[in-house]
């Protein structure tokens, strides 16, 4: 249900914790988590890991430091990166890889978030000369946030890993989303997960915690992260409290995201039908619509909408994000479509 009285489809980072997370953050036991002496963060690290399927599992306060963390240990210093040109880590994090991983991105084109693999392969250094450095590793995104919630099939992620075998690199997944992207396929997480050496998902987006996201792999990976982490000034203390939300995103909100997944569909459908925008509903695959508008800016536009309590993201000028979320209900996909039509009249 709309918080307030907006429907607000601008991120599902906008979600509000649920009752039951208040009252599991209220009740959470806690300790020093620099000492790992904070009893909910270790409950917390240990489900996560067992949900994707990995040995161990750190908790951040952001996908953005546990993205950071992996460039750093992944790819490091003077070695490449091949990402997709659009991706998160590349595009909206602040410049990390230069900055602190101080490693070199190769970005690539795709479609819709898959790079083609031959390009990938051409792509790949592996002979160190005087004047090149080599790759180290490759990242993926899924779901594809730029893309609109595009979904990376297991077909198109076994190859890409079997690439990474073939030349020894690391291979990590911006997986903010990772359970819309198993969602969608119909598949456990682990099936996404397995393929890569170290993975990021936010437990504050469409699983609704308030606050942070999980860095898993290898034991060891994850000693080293947490090493990482407390560099970054990411070792934090009583954090129980707000890990224990992040315990109820895992148990209990993951299957409710296909609901976001449906009423996102229908809005786009309802959208396609109208004129001056264009939508394709086949795209939405996940809880994301990209909405072009063919005559008017975004601005205009998404003034228009914010008068009738109803927000969207402007992507470009000509583009709008619309995305569904725990606090998004049916009658907010029937105010949605309302405003819209009465902004494109
Ligand atoms: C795909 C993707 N990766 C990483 C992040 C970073 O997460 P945070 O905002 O918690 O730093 C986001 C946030 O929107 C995202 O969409």
């Amino acid at each position: 249900m709309s918080y307030k009285g907006i429907a607000d489809f601008r991120s599902d980072t906008v979600t509000r914790p649920s009752e039951e997370m208040r009252k599991a953050m209220y009740d959470a036991e806690v300790g020093d988590d620099v000492f790992s002496d904070d009893p909910t963060v270790n409950k917390l690290e240990e489900l996560a890991a067992e949900k994707v399927g990995k040995e161990a599992a750190l908790f951040v306060p952001t996908g953005t430091m546990g993205n950071t963390i992996a460039m750093v240990l992944q790819v490091g210093e003077g070695k490449e990166i091949i990402l997709e040109e659009k991706c998160h880590i590349l595009n909206f994090e602040a410049g990390n890889i230069s900055r602190i991983a101080r490693a070199v991105p190769r970005a690539l084109p795709s479609d819709r978030g898959k790079i083609p693999l031959d390009l990938i392969e051409k792509n790949i250094h592996t002979t160190l000369r005087d004047h090149m450095t080599t790759t180290r590793a490759i990242a993926l995104e899924n779901t594809h946030n730029t893309w609109g919630g595009a979904v990376l099939g297991l077909d198109y992620l076994e190859k890409a890993a079997d690439l990474t075998k073939k030349y020894n690199l690391n291979f990590h997944l911006d997986g903010a989303r990772v359970f819309n992207a198993a969602i969608a396929l119909k598949v456990d997480v682990k099936e996404i997960a397995k393929h890569f050496d170290s993975l990021m998902f936010c437990l504050s987006k469409g699983l609704s915690a308030p606050v942070g996201s999980i860095l898993a792999g290898t034991k060891e990976f994850i000693k080293e992260a947490r090493f990482v982490r407390k560099y970054l000034g990411g070792g934090m203390r009583q954090v129980g409290v707000i890990a224990a939300a992040g315990i109820v995103a895992i148990e209990k909100m993951i299957d409710r995201l296909q609901d976001d997944h449906r009423r996102a569909k229908l809005l786009a459908e309802k959208i396609a039908d109208l004129p001056h925008l264009r939508v394709n509903p086949q795209e939405v695959e996940t809880n994301m619509i990209m909405v072009t508008l063919n005559s008017m800016t975004s601005d205009s536009f998404l003034k228009k909408l914010a008068a009738q309590d109803v927000l969207a993201l402007p992507f470009d000028a000509k583009t709008v994000r619309i995305v569904t979320h725990k606090d998004i209900d049916d009658n907010d996909i029937e105010r949605a479509i309302t405003a819209i039509r009465e902004a494109v009249r």
